[in-house]
């Protein structure tokens, strides 16, 4: 599938990977009607205005069309470029500069963009060389396994966000336990994958993406079955569960916008009403929205968040605490490994 795909990749355009997906009728799923107020706290608009897809021929994926409301995209954004990639959370750039180097990624990429503006050449900023980052469990690349003893806490308003969309979909009482965000920078891709590593295959997989448009690639049980092509756009939430929870799957390509189109119109407005206190989301200041919107114009973020365990599950005494020492302080080979895995032109992940 990979290959067959990233050959296409260059040949798609909109029009034909409609014309894939058309093929196949989408079907309703059912959505659980929970309290309105509950999920605008969450930057989401009432469940009963959402538009859910399912697909003929993958049970259990469901594609949410941006249920965001208007304006709260930014908040996520943000949290995603200035507070997720910092410590104690993990980063591509850990592996191998200093916690002196990686910390402050954005404040110190938003002094190159500001110096930037005044025409100067710049190297890329922290930012630019952001691949990934690990909440919770820190899934570790090497050992594709997640460790008892490197766990940081879950981000709250992530949390509340995940929580409220799975019981949405039919799985209350979802526990966020690990998140994987990817980065995507125009020419990056995240090669074909099974996510098999969390412990409980009953529990949904949520994927929230942010910023430029994908072209997303859902297979099947096996490496070669044929996929179907759809696009990601900003705002969209998919979860995979049920017999769609181990497919073969993949982002064989970013579709930038042309320069000067700048952002969807989703991502550009600003949130409607005040929050309140109790509300996740918050407005932002011009000056870190001038960050976002740089940033945004050339990438996208996706944000995977994952339950490890099912509930009152432990790990397996052979995963605790032999892993711990590779899982946190990465050693050299681990590091060198890691870097091949995730190649500068995107996040190729072998599974
Ligand atoms: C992942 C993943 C898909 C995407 O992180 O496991 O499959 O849309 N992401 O970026
Ligand atoms: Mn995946």
């Amino acid at each position: 599938m990979e290959k067959m795909l990233l050959e296409n990749c260059s040949r798609f355009t909109r029009g034909e990977i409609l014309l894939q997906t058309s093929v196949r009728s989408f079907i309703s799923p059912n959505l659980v009607k929970t309290s309105e107020e509950d999920v605008s706290k969450a930057g989401l608009r009432p469940v009963k205005d959402w538009r859910a897809f399912g697909l003929h021929g993958y049970p259990g994926f469901i594609f949410i069309s941006n249920p965001f409301l208007p304006g709260s995209q930014q908040y996520w954004v943000k949290q995603c470029l200035k507070i997720y990639p910092q410590k104690p959370n993990v980063c591509n750039l850990d592996m191998h500069m200093s916690s002196v180097e990686t910390e402050n990624i954005w404040g110190k990429s938003r002094d190159v963009i500001q110096r930037k503006g005044c025409g100067k050449r710049e190297p890329k900023t922290l930012l630019e060389k952001l691949r990934w980052v690990t909440l919770g469990y820190h899934y570790d690349w090497n050992s594709k396994t997640y460790s008892p003893d490197h766990y940081t806490p879950f981000p709250k308003e992530l949390h509340s966000l995940s929580h409220k969309v799975a019981a949405a979909c039919g799985f209350p009482g979802f526990n966020t336990e690990a998140g994987i965000l990817n980065y995507y920078r125009s020419d990056s891709s995240l090669g074909i994958h099974v996510d098999e590593s969390e412990l409980d295959h009953t529990r949904p997989l949520l994927s929230f993406s942010f910023g430029q448009t994908a072209v997303f690639l859902l297979g099947g049980t096996k490496r070669e079955d044929r996929p179907t092509a759809m696009f990601m756009n900003s705002g969209d939430i998919m979860v995979m569960s049920g017999p769609s929870r181990l497919l073969y799957h993949a982002v064989p390509c970013i579709i930038a916008a042309q320069a000067g189109n700048m952002l969807p119109p989703c991502l550009g407005q600003r949130l409607e009403t005040e929050a309140q206190g109790d509300d996740n989301i918050q407005n932002m200041s011009d000056e870190d929205w001038d960050v976002c919107y740089w940033y945004l114009q050339t990438s996208r973020v996706n944000v995977t968040v994952r339950q490890v365990l099912a509930s009152g599950q432990t790990f397996p005494s052979s995963q605790a605490s032999h892993l711990s020492t590779d899982s946190c302080e990465k050693s050299e080979e681990g590091t060198q490994k890691n870097k091949k895995r995730k190649s500068e032109s995107g996040c190729e992940r072998d599974t």
